[in-house]
């Protein structure tokens, strides 16, 4: 029986696909490089020295799809492949709804079709819109400011709908807060294309040369440096947290929700300070005006994942940006 990974090519996925590996689990990837390099594969393979099944489909191509499901025997999935860039997701709304909810559609309906019971969604602490209070838990309102945000709460909706009438779907609902980091080997790591819209590989851009300065969006949020204060998550103790879900699912256990952070808040001049530690580099940054559609602060309770999963983040700040920082430095231009 195998694991099946949507968008295992991808910052998130590959790693994963590590941890999954390194539990001796079976593992095919499905991915159609829109926001990936096949280079990251290769690495995959050099840091576990194992080997897995890759077909290169567009999860929004149901025909092609369906040749995985009936070609393998697939007990599980974890569903990373989507677009995600929050920004972008504003100017080109359907171009997001149709990658990220076809997707997601074409692999409920052959997991119906071929009895795959098991299933992790890749959602988002975007659905938590603007948050009233802090830590936030799971059974906080719900709501989007952008449509990346509107495509993850319709297919929670989605899930919770299927979920209500089939007794043997088992779905993990993974609320992810802001992933960073790099695996240790410094082989795989964040590669966006063109100028990165997160943080974190934003100023490591700086740092490494291939941008001039970051600019801060907001300097004036009710936070106590006047920047926008987030839950910075160890992409690998992220990657980890789906080995726990997984065997959560196989337990039978319907429908679940956690939020994976570490309920650490750092603001963004915390991290410029932590990355030029760890780095040893100057990041430039300027302060300039609020982004449309940001949040002042967003920080998770995970206590839930942690008691239920006995998962819980092990990785800090300083590891965060020397793993970073060895990933960058390694790979100045990325895969490429
Ligand atoms: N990185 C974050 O900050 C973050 C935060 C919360 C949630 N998420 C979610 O986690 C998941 C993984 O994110 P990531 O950071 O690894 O992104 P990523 O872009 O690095 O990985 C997504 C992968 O999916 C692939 N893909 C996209 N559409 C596809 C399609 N139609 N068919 C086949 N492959 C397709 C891309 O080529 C890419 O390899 C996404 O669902 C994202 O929305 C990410």
């Amino acid at each position: 029986m195998s694991i099946l990974i949507t968008g295992g090519s991808g910052y998130i996925g590959s790693h994963t696909v590590v941890e999954l590996l390194s539990n001796n689990e079976d593992i095919i990837i499905v991915d159609n490089f829109s926001n990936s390099n096949k280079v990251s594969l290769d690495r995959i393979k050099q840091i576990t020295n194992k080997e897995f099944k890759f077909y290169n489909v567009d999860c929004t191509d149901e025909k092609e799809l369906e040749k995985v499901f009936k070609e393998n025997n697939i007990e599980s999935i974890i569903h990373f492949a989507a677009y995600k860039a929050v920004g972008e997701s504003v100017y080109e709304p359907l171009k997001y709804y149709i990658n990220n909810i076809n997707s997601t559609l074409n692999i409920l309906n052959l997991m119906k079709k071929y009895d795959v019971k098991n299933f992790v969604f890749s959602s988002s602490a975007t659905v938590y819109g603007n948050p009233h209070k802090f830590p936030i838990t799971e059974d906080f309102p719900l709501s989007t400011t952008n449509p990346y945000g509107a495509t993850k709460l319709m297919i929670e909706d989605i899930l919770k709908d299927i979920a209500k009438v089939d007794k043997s779907f088992n779905v993990a609902i993974l609320r992810y807060f802001n992933p960073v980091g790099a695996h240790i080997s410094g082989l795989i790591g964040e590669d966006p294309n063109g100028i990165p819209n997160n943080l974190m590989p934003y100023i490591s851009q700086v740092a490494v040369g291939n941008l001039e300065k970051l600019n801060v969006f907001g300097g004036d949020y009710d936070t106590h440096d006047g920047t926008g204060v987030r839950d910075y998550i160890h992409v690998v103790d992220l990657a980890i947290g789906h080995v726990k879900a997984l065997e959560k699912l196989r337990t039978n256990c319907g429908l679940v929700i956690y939020n994976l952070g570490t309920g650490n808040g750092y603001s963004v001049l915390d991290m410029v300070k932590a990355f030029e530690d760890a780095s040893a580099k100057k990041v430039n940054y300027q302060i300039v005006a609020r982004r449309e559609g940001d949040v002042p602060m967003c920080y998770a309770d995970s206590t839930k994942a942690n008691k239920e999963l006995g998962w819980k983040a092990k990785f800090g700040l300083k590891e965060m940006c020397e793993d970073t920082w060895r990933w960058q430095s390694k790979n100045p231009n990325g895969y490429r």
